[in-house]
């Protein structure tokens, strides 16, 4: 039976040039090398530059993201921008990326779901296309979480760094099996009880400030290593493949233990994981592409590779996609 899928032409990502070492950090608040490496895996981050916004980072991914799939900004009729960290409270920073690109008929919105807002913008833009609502799509995540950092507060401000990844997507017909290329299944999921364990505190509606980044580490590391591993399993179902199909598993990069504990629970092996962390620490709704295109650069991902992305933030809200390249 012929459907129609949501296949991946293409991605691209950018980091900001400065680097942030976890020694820098050592002189900055109460902590170490030692600790950051044994704790999360993150080594380094990167920093956006003063005047360097979230949307300039989504623009030069989705620049690459088109240029590797050979499209045209014209082309597109669809933006979705997952960010937590918007350049203005309104309007949307999608709008400035269109406008950059030269994207001008493709309908631009931002998505929020956080660390989730990846794999919430890939579920989004896959209804559109199936729907027959779009035909190419630009998904990108893209944050500048260092500008919501509390500096002073060890317990966040060693985890989190600036960047941005994008895909493109076309609306393809495929025969309806788990060998399609495309997204084969999405599962997303919120339990609004448990803001309290990570959120920002401050807003337009609340405190008219934009707030510092407050979390309950450990309990966000139980909550993350148990739904990430079921929400991968309910696509996994929906989708009729089983962890031995899975080629790569393209993370979140929040923590390598929450990371090598998910796969472990998966029965999926270390070096069919994509990890970045080390490099690029927790870069929120950035982090999945990021890593997505790291991996395709590097020649690891290959066409017709099955991908299982996941991942899971404040709200909380997780999810999860698989995606045959
Ligand atoms: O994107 C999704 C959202 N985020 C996450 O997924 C993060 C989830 N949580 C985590 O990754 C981990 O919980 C952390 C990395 C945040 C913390 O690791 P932990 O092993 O859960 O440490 P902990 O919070 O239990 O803290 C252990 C100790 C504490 O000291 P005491 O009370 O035992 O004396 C902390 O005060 O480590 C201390 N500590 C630090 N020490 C040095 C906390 N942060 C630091 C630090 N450097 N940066």
């Amino acid at each position: 039976m012929s459907v129609t899928r949501s296949v991946c032409l293409g991605c691209g990502s950018y980091l900001p040039d400065r680097v942030l070492t976890n020694l820098e950090l050592s002189s900055m608040v109460e902590t170490s090398d030692e600790w950051i490496v044994e704790r999360t895996g993150i080594r380094e981050r990167r920093i956006a530059a003063e005047g360097e916004t979230t949307s300039d980072l989504a623009t030069r991914a989705a620049e690459r993201a088109l240029a590797h799939a050979g499209v045209g900004a014209e082309e597109v009729d669809l933006i979705i921008l997952a960010t937590a960290t918007p350049d203005y409270t309104f309007p949307a920073s999608a709008t400035k990326v269109q406008a950059n690109l030269g994207a001008h008929q493709a309908v631009a919105f931002d998505q929020h779901a956080v660390c989730a807002g990846f794999v919430f913008a890939l579920a989004t833009a896959d209804t559109f296309l199936r729907g027959g609502n779009a035909r190419t799509a630009l998904v990108i995540g893209a944050e500048t979480f260092s500008r919501i950092l509390d500096w002073e507060d060890r317990g966040t401000c060693v985890l989190f760094g600036d960047g941005a990844g994008a895909v493109v997507l076309r609306a393809e017909q495929g025969e309806g099996t788990a060998q399609d290329r495309g997204i084969l299944a999405t599962d997303l999921n919120t339990d609004g009880r448990l803001i309290d364990l990570l959120y920002v505190d401050g807003g337009p509606s609340s405190t008219q400030t934009t707030g510092y980044l407050r979390m309950r580490g450990q309990e966000v590391f139980k909550k993350a290593v148990t739904s990430l591993a079921e929400t991968a399993r309910t696509s996994m179902k929906k989708a009729g493949v089983s962890s031995d199909d899975i080629a790569w598993i393209v993370p979140h990069q929040a923590n390598i233990r929450i990371i090598e504990g998910t796969a472990r629970k998966l029965g999926v092996a270390p070096e069919r994981v994509v990890t970045t962390v080390a490099r690029h620490g927790n870069t929120s709704a950035a982090s999945v592409p990021l890593a997505l295109s790291e991996a395709v650069a590097a020649g690891s991902i290959k066409r017709g590779d099955l991908l299982l992305m996941e991942a899971i933030g404040g709200g909380m809200s997780w999810g999860s996609a698989l995606l045959r390249w």
